[in-house]
Order: C-alpha cells, then structure tokens, then sequence
C-alpha cells in the first residue's frame, strides 16, 4: 500500500509567523498563561480547535460568490436545507449562527429547573447551555472512555447500565433529553458504535425520552464505524451517517466541524410543534428562518462542505492523520489517548506530568510547555475547563486531565505534523522541569476562556 496522501492540492497559501523562545515566554507572561488570550499571529502551528478552522475548498469558494443574501426564501438557504433533510432524514431544518446558538435555543425550551440531560460527555458550550438554563447535565461515557491510554475501539460509547439505573434514579419524566455527542469531543474524540446508539435510542423509545445527537464531526464517527464495526465494512459513510440520524429526535451541529465552513450550524428535528417553538426564538436572537444568522454565502459552503466531507479518501487521510501523530507518540513513550482521535490528539497530562497534583493543572502547564518551547497551541481539557468547587471551595477535579491537540482540517502537512511530534517528545524530555499553574483570576461559567493563572515556581 502507498503512502496515505492528503487528497488535496494547495492554491492558495498563509503564511505563518516565526517567534524565539525568549519571545514566546513573555508573550504567554503577557497572556496570563491562557493561550485563549494569546495573538494568533503569535502562534506557530494552532493547534487550539478543529473549530471554524478549515481550509474551504475551491468549489466552497465557489459556492461563496453564489450565495444569495435576499432576506427571506434565498435559494441558498433551500440548497443548504436539502442537503440536511438528505443527511438527517429530519423534516425541521433551522440554520444558526454555530453549534452553541441552536443548543441555546434547544435548550431555552426543553431545559429548565428541575430537568435533567444525560449524555456520554457534554462539551463545555452545551453544558454550560445546559446549565444556564437551570438544568442539570450527566455524563455517562462508557468505563473504556475513562482510561485514556488503554486501547478500545468505541471509547465514545455511553454506559448503558449506567443511563438506565440514572433514568431510574432521576424519574423518566424528568429527564429532558439523552443528547449522544459525535464523536466524543471531551472524551478524546472517540467514537461512539452504531450499536451503542441502537441500545441507546432502544432505552429511550422505552421510556419516552427524546434522542438527539451532537452531530458536530459525524462524518469523522461514521468512518470509525465502518472501519471498526464489522456489519458496516460493506457501506457508504453516507449511509451510516444517515443511519446515525435515523435515530434521532433531532440534532444540533456545529458547521464548523464536518461541514468545513468557517461559521455556522444548525438543528433538524422531526417534531413540527418545538421546530414551531425553536423558530419563534430564532427570529429574536439569529435571525429570519431563512438564514438564522448566517449570510446565504455561509449556507453555500456548509451545503458543498457537508457533501465533501462524506469523501472517503478525504476521512482515512483524515483519520490516519492523527495515528499517524500518535504512533510517533507512543514511540517516544509519550502517554497519549489510544487510539487516536478522530479530530485530535490527546495528551494524558495527568501521566505526562505525574509531579503536578490536579490542583495545580497539569494540563494547563503542559499547553503553556508547549507553546514556550515549539510556538504550538493547544488546550487543556481538564480541570481547568471542568472542574468545579464543593461548598469549602476545594476543588472537585474533571474525570480527565487531557491537552487537545486539535488538527484543523486540510490545512496542515505531514511536515508540520512531524515538528509538532518533535515539540511535544522534546518537552517530555524535560517535562521534570514544568512548574504547576495557580488561577489568579477566574469567571463562574466557561472560565478557561478567560481566566488569568500563573506559574507556581
Ligand atoms: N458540541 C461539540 C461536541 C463541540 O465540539 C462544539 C464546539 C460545540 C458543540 C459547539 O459548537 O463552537 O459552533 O458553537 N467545539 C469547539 C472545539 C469549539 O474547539 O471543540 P460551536
């Protein structure tokens, strides 16, 4: 077998921004040592998300100088509308402006004191949505999900024991909705099986709650279902991402995953009366049903992107890109998710800087190691970003402490993979030498994104 190329060619180029060491520490010393709070063009390879960060291909461009921007009924919009009906089989398509503005609306409606949603993992924008609504979010992953460097094929998978026993706990008519996240961003970008979603949604129709999914990289889920479960060797990625859908009461995504744009998202549902509920919402804080707080160029792209990304050539580059950055890992004895991811890679922080307690972030100091040695950016997926206080005001550590290395899509090469890989092995080598990080100043919700830390010496 030949070399597994990126099936792309380059036509238009960025460049990046050089920095030295002595630069990097004071520019991170200036950014309270949260690289949310650094300049990109201080950043050499970014490595912060997947998120909005795609390379949107010539017939993307394309698409972009066709959208129509009318107010009300653009053939944009019914282009970007067909294309999800297809994927989705759902009836109700209503665009948004990304991820987190349809789980806001979804969530204004069905959440609420007193209401309570079971997923494998929650990202941090949806819980946090969740929460603000008064309610209350449970994480179920599976027990494989919780231990990052053993192997297994589906770590995304929800703990099905575990969802009937909180059903039982919680009182079925209390639970607002099992949102199933593909793949599993916080748990690493795992996957989640077909027949794990199958027993899920069983659970479900027995009980009446409504099933969604957070579809944000479902593409990148379906492939690991073909090439890991063996009745779907056979099938068209599209057809196991339809399956996928089949099951669904409705779903949220983020545009700005699987669908390459640069923003955007939306949510497909099959029941008319909440779509009725959701568009009512809509109009007061996106924007007319046609376009819900994208431009018609933006419905263009992610209409072309959620075609391209179906493209099997294009998701086994995608996905040997990040074993290919994890068995270099590995190698090295660098403790990292196995296996890899299907958007990241995952550094076991906690392993990796086993003389940092969680209450002086290990992953937090391994992102800003990174940085100060190769300019790469990533993010802690953590304490820092999960942890919560009890009533004393200790600290209540995340499952995980992780640091995401997230690969944009169709933007980096196998060269820039192999000097992050060279980053990442030189501060293991030194990693002795890595203070912990203490949180100076801090907000109540989503506080990673702000927060003001420093380095403990
Ligand atoms: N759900 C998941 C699983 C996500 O990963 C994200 C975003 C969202 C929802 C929200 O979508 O950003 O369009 O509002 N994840 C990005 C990340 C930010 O870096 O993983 P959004």
């Amino acid at each position: 077998m030949h070399t597994i190329i990126e099936p792309f060619r380059i036509k238009a180029v960025e460049p990046i921004h050089f920095t030295t060491r002595e630069q990097r520490e004071l520019l991170l010393k200036e950014a309270h040592y949260n690289t949310f709070l650094l300049k990109s063009d201080d950043v050499l390879i970014d490595l912060l998300t997947d998120s909005g960060t795609s390379a949107m291909s010539s017939d993307q461009w394309a698409g972009i100088m066709r959208g129509d921007e009318s107010y009300a009924g653009s053939p944009s919009f019914f282009r970007f509308e067909a294309v999800v009906k297809e994927l989705t089989g759902m009836p109700f398509i209503i665009p948004t402006h990304q991820g987190r503005a349809s789980e806001k609306i979804l969530f204004s409606i069905t959440g609420g004191k007193g209401k309570v949603f079971i997923s494998n993992t929650l990202f941090d924008t949806t819980r946090a949505n969740i929460e603000f609504s008064g309610a209350e979010g449970i994480d179920l992953v599976c027990e494989e999900g919780k231990h990052p460097t053993i192997p297994a094929p589906f770590k995304g998978n929800m703990d099905v024991e575990a969802l009937e026993r909180t059903i039982q706990e919680k009182g079925k008519e209390h639970i607002a909705m099992v949102i199933m996240t593909v793949t599993n961003n916080s748990g690493g970008g795992q996957p989640v099986s077909m027949g794990n979603i199958r027993s899920v949604k069983a659970i479900c129709a027995q009980n009446g709650i409504p099933f969604y999914i957070d579809a944000c990289r479902f593409a990148e889920n379906a492939y690991f279902i073909k090439i890991r479960e063996e009745e779907f060797a056979d099938k068209s990625v599209e057809s196991i991402a339809q399956e996928m859908f089949s099951y669904a009461d409705g779903c949220t995504m983020s545009a700005k995953k699987d669908a390459f744009a640069n923003i955007g998202g939306f949510l497909a549902l099959h029941d008319k009366d909440l779509a009725q509920q959701c568009r009512n919402l809509l109009v007061i804080t996106e924007g007319f049903p046609t376009y819900g707080g994208l431009a018609g160029r933006d419905l263009e792209a992610i209409a072309i992107g959620l075609r391209e990304v179906l493209d099997e050539h294009y998701l086994q580059y995608r996905i040997r890109s990040m074993e290919y950055l994890t068995e270099k890992l590995i190698k090295a004895g660098v403790p990292v998710m196995q296996p890899a991811g299907g958007h990241a890679v995952y550094l076991d922080a906690k392993q990796f800087l086993d003389h940092i307690p969680v209450e002086q972030y290990p992953g937090q100091a391994l992102v800003c190691a990174l940085y100060i040695t190769g300019g790469v950016r990533c993010v802690e997926i953590g304490s820092l970003m999960f942890g919560k206080y009890d009533d004393a005001g200790k600290l209540v550590p995340a499952t995980l402490e992780l640091v995401r290395l997230a690969i944009p899509r169709r933007v980096y090469t196998q060269s820039h993979i192999d000097y992050v890989a060279e980053v990442i092995i030189e501060v293991y080598k030194n990693r002795k030498a890595i203070p912990g990080i203490r949180i100076v100043e801090e907000a109540p919700l989503l506080r990673h994104f702000t927060a003001k830390m420093e380095l403990i010496r």
